[in-house]
């Protein structure tokens, strides 16, 4: 293959040079220039001939049958399993339990007798083995190919033509006549163009595997993540056995679906009903609220807690795992308004137990209630049966909507939680103890006894 002319293109402004300079001649950013495949006949489309658009009732859109992955908390994330031809970009740090995924995905699609491909640029195939025999007999039958370049495999995608292929990871593959270092933007970019080309003219569901930077993005491009179908992130702590796995973006199905999996020795196995595991570990104790979330169109009863301790650091620590750490500045600052004294001299700590991670504002009253139990040492209960609670909190200490009231009470009460508080809802609803304030949420909570009641 001719070594094809690079040129280094600026990602702010597109200014465009034939050297790579650390700063861009155009508008003067600092690393913006990104070395690009120069492509003459590509330039050359832009003198084609006008199309005709099409009505969208008279475009042709075959019915396509989803590849399920049998791993059901993955098929449901996906919308309902892989889509032919399409790109799903899977983002996770190291150590989650990307290729272990992955892996059984493709083991499970063998199994059932579809065509498989496993490209690893990472690990090799000896590796990739010992992997698969953790994982089981049907992960052992999955063809792997260690492969880092990428015209080598497009070229076998080409001739072997799987109906489903993981390529792990996509930072890993090298694509000849880019000077670039496997991994940067560059050329991760032009492989995931080249395998997207690829899968779309051969009908191939591809999984590109990649890692995640400390701030949760997937490392290097977010230009990745618009030329995807479908962006999923597979987060956990790597300490802890459970996982969960969400959708940023997918261009067939919602992306507000969860899965929730734990790691065993055997591989990942779903948690079906996460409510009952993290409300059979909840620990009742002074500083533990269940939260009712909702994890896309699933109820999901987690844990939250709170740990208030006095310290002579300023400013104090402010630590959460598990929620925004804004939300929880915010929720701070309503709190001493609402309720109680200042926290200004105590280092506050809230964690979501057992790793999960709840990006909702429907967490901000149970931050709220943990921390207040925790100052105020008292657990959060009603006779023996815990509390739970959901609502978004108002800068000016009102208690607002959040969706799918009745879905979160139902799961509390299935649970032998109640009563249940969080905003009203505007009708009556079984099981939910309405409240219009964090002011009145916390009087309901704590009562008389309330250290909060004393002071006031
Ligand atoms: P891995 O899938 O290799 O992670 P990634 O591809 O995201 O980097 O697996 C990560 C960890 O999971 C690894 O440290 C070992 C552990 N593990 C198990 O606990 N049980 C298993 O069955 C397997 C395959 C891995
Ligand atoms: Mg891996």
């Amino acid at each position: 293959m001719a070594r094809g002319r690079s040129t280094y293109v600026c990602q702010e402004c597109g200014h465009e040079a034939l050297a790579w300079t650390g700063r861009c001649p155009g508008c003067g950013e600092w690393n913006s220039l990104v070395e690009t495949r120069a492509d003459p006949e590509r330039r050359g489309a832009e003198r084609a001939r006008a199309a005709s658009p099409v009505r969208l009732r008279d475009v042709e859109a075959p019915a396509v049958a989803r590849l399920a992955t049998g791993i059901a908390e993955l098929d449901r994330v996906l919308g309902g399993g892989l889509v032919p031809g399409s790109l799903v970009l899977l983002g996770g740090a190291p150590g989650i339990g990307k290729s272990t995924l992955t892996g059984m995905a493709l083991g499970n699609l063998a199994a059932s007798g579809s065509k498989v491909l496993y490209v690893s640029g990472e690990e090799s195939a000896a590796q990739v083995r010992l992997r698969a025999e953790r994982l089981g007999e049907a992960s052992l039958s999955v063809p792997a190919l260690a492969e880092t370049s990428l015209e080598a495999v497009v070229a076998t995608l080409e001739a072997e033509r799987p109906a489903a292929c993981v390529v792990d990871s996509v930072q890993t593959l090298h694509a000849e006549g880019l000077a670039g270092v496997p991994g940067s933007v560059g050329q991760v970019r032009e492989a995931a163009a080249a395998i997207m080309e690829v899968a779309k003219r051969a009908g191939i569901a591809v999984i590109l595997v990649g890692h995640v930077t400390k701030e949760g993005a997937v490392a290097g491009p977010r230009v990745l993540e618009h030329l995807v179908d479908c962006v999923l992130l597979f987060e956990g702590e790597r300490e802890r056995s459970y996982r969960t796995l969400r959708a940023l973006k997918n261009r067939f199905g919602a992306t507000s679906e969860v899965g929730v999996f734990e790691m065993r020795s055997g591989g990942l196995v779903e948690v079906a009903d996460p409510s009952a595991r993290f409300v059979g570990e909840a620990s009742g104790a002074p500083g533990s609220c269940v939260l009712c979330a909702m994890e896309g169109s699933r109820p999901l009863l987690v844990e939250v807690q709170a740990l208030v301790a006095p310290t002579e650091i300023v400013p104090p620590r402010r630590v959460a795992t598990g929620i925004d750490r804004n939300r929880l500045a915010m929720v701070l600052a309503v709190l001493a308004r609402n309720g109680g004294r200042s926290l200004a001299a105590a280092d506050v700590f809230v964690n979501v137990a057992g790793g999960v991670r709840v990006d909702e504002p429907g967490a901000d009253l149970a931050v709220a209630l943990a921390i207040q139990s925790a100052r105020a040492g008292q657990a959060l209960t009603s006779g023996e049966r815990p509390l739970a609670c959901f609502g978004e909190v108002g800068l000016t200490g009102e208690l607002r909507h959040v969706a799918h009231a009745e879905r979160r009470v139902a799961e509390a009460l299935k649970f032998g939680l109640g009563p249940v508080l969080g905003p009203d809802p505007g009708e009556p609803l079984d099981g939910l103890a309405p409240q219009p304030s964090l002011r009145a949420a916390l009087r309901a909570a704590f009562g008389e006894r309330s250290a909060l009641r004393r002071a006031a």
